[in-house]
């Protein structure tokens, strides 16, 4: 692994601290998956980020912060079901997109009249931002910490693959409990949108809006990971209904293709010779191993990634968003 990562704790979280202050490019663990964050406030340090990934400028970033008192200096005419959802769920795997205010550059929104906020719950995420706060720090713009359309990190190890020395500093907190991005709501007025289903889930949502966020339409604000392909392995990767999937594993066989899957349910073939993955049959666990998996199958050397479709079900809907996006092409 490369020389910049390091494990997360009070010594070197100040000297991510530092390096953020100073206009650096430092990654770090969230609940959901690995951020790689710089000064929210400093639109070159903001400029890094989209370099180093390798993200078009236009694509806006989620702003982290300590906590939500800070929400005010990012986001302008917060409306009360916005508030509700900040008391409800953060510090946690949520994402607010509201309209800006005056700190929020065109370098973090894109050059869009809103601004993306969040509280993370992680630990080390949080002492980051308080060491930062602590140096005059506003807050901490993070993607995840992934080249742009790759899979998205949950270990030091896929940020180290991904990015290396193009970030200052890899702070090490372990792999990630949720393992898939926040969702995100965004506000049009009082009407909340869901714009991206992630480790929170809808239900909770709707239970303190007291109905279900919109689906949003053409017009409502951009969102990177709303592309059809995005979250790809390399290797060309397709969803197989469980029942079909020996099937096509004796079709593949025969055109002497390796494959690698990703199952859940499914036996594996007695005479199935590439890599094979079961994963938990739980909607919360698969979603914690999806990307690490994803990451393994595709290191396999394989030509293609067979995965079991998850079950239609609500507890599904953020790995189905996502696998759909995994297997577009
Ligand atoms: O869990 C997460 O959200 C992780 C961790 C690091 O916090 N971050 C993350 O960032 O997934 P990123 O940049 O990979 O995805 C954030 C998404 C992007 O699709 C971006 O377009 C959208 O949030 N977004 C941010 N600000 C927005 C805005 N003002 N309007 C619409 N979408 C916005
Ligand atoms: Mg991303």
């Amino acid at each position: 692994m490369s020389a910049n990562v390091v494990a997360a704790n009070a010594g070197s979280i100040e000297r991510a601290a530092d390096e953020l202050a100073r206009g650096r490019l430092v990654a770090f663990p969230t609940e959901t998956v690995y951020g790689l964050g710089a000064d929210a406030a400093n639109p070159a340090a903001v400029r890094a980020i989209f370099a180093a990934k390798g993200r078009p400028p236009d694509h806006p970033l989620i702003v982290h912060l300590p906590d939500a008192t800070h929400l005010d200096a990012w986001a302008r005419d917060v409306p009360p079901g916005a508030r509700a959802l900040a008391r409800a769920f953060w510090p946690g795997p949520l994402t607010l997109v509201l309209p800006r205010a005056p700190l929020a550059s065109d370098e973090v929104t894109g050059g869009q009249d809103t601004v993306g906020v969040r509280v993370p719950a992680h630990p080390v995420a949080r002492e980051l931002l308080a060491a930062f706060a602590a140096r005059g720090g506003h807050g901490i713009a993070a993607p995840s910490a992934n080249r742009y359309g790759h899979v998205s990190p949950t270990t030091a190890a896929h940020v180290a693959d991904d990015l290396g020395e193009r970030v200052a500093l890899i702070l090490d907190g372990g792999p990630c409990d949720v393992g898939i991005e926040s969702t995100i709501v965004a506000f049009d007025g009082e009407r909340a949108l869901l714009m991206r289903p992630g480790g929170l889930g809808v239900d909770a949502i709707a239970h303190v809006l007291g109905r279900a966020p919109g689906s949003p339409s053409q017009g409502a604000p951009r969102t990177s990971g709303s592309h059809a392909s995005h979250y790809a392995p390399r290797t060309a990767a397709f969803l197989v209904d469980a029942h079909a999937l020996a099937a096509e594993l004796a079709r593949l066989a025969d055109r002497d293709e390796d494959v690698a899957v990703l199952a859940r349910t499914a036996p594996r073939p007695a005479e199935f010779e590439g890599r094979w993955i079961d994963a938990p049959r739980d909607a919360e666990a698969y979603a914690r191993d999806l990307y690490a998996n994803l990451r393994a199958l595709d290191a396999s050397p394989s030509d293609a990634i067979l995965i079991e479709a998850p079950p239609d079900e609500a507890a599904w809907l953020a790995v189905r968003d996502r696998l759909a996006r995994a297997t577009h092409r």
